[in-house]
């Protein structure tokens, strides 16, 4: 009897003492997430291929200048867009999402701009959820890589790039397709 006892208290404190290391204290400044939850998240990498329709002319622009300088520099000149994201090249094919943000000229000897956007995708199991970039977009070049920072819904904790490549611009209005394709790591 003395030993049943003894030999519960004995199981009952090495509970109590396995389970306080295993656990910190909920007072903790942070605290893993424990390996079984992380073991089970599998990473996936998507790929996204849309055209960009920077659309500076007509009566309902979706990207405008908020900001520059009146001499002729572009240096500074600072445009927010609300771009439609389309399946294919044609303006009229299926929108896919829009590109939300804003660009600015950022180098003072070439037209290299800094892109601070979110991609919103509207279509199939990603609607709702989206992407953050930030980067160097020299638009002179014929494929820009800008990398993808983090995003939300189904992208949380989201990394990746994007490849941009021209594929229509008009240089009287500026008006400009631009293909892009992204890769994203995220679980
Ligand atoms: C995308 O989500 C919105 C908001 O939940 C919904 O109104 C819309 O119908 C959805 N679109 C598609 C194509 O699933």
């Amino acid at each position: 009897m003395t030993s049943l006892i003894k030999n519960t208290l004995t199981i009952t404190f090495y509970f109590i003492l396995s389970s306080s290391l295993l656990h910190p204290s909920n007072g903790a400044f942070s605290e893993e997430i424990s390996e079984a939850i992380s073991m089970k998240r599998m990473e996936k990498t998507t790929r996204f291929h849309f055209f960009f329709h920077d659309i500076h002319s007509g009566k309902s622009p979706s990207a405008i200048k908020i900001a520059g300088t009146p001499d002729s520099s572009l240096f500074g000149d600072t445009f927010m867009m609300d771009n439609t994201l389309t399946e294919h090249q044609e303006g009229t094919s299926k929108v896919v999402g829009k590109a939300q943000g804003m660009y600015a000229f950022a180098a003072k000897n070439e037209p290299a701009l800094l892109m601070v956007l979110n991609l919103e995708f509207t279509q199939g199991e990603f609607n709702g959820s989206s992407l953050s970039v930030l980067g160097r977009n020299p638009v002179m070049v014929d494929v820009r890589e800008m990398p993808i920072v983090g995003g939300s819904g189904r992208f949380r904790y989201a990394s990746g790039y994007a490849l941009a490549h021209t594929v229509w611009f008009e240089p009287k209005t500026s008006d400009a397709i631009v293909e892009y394709n992204v890769y994203v790591k995220h679980y």
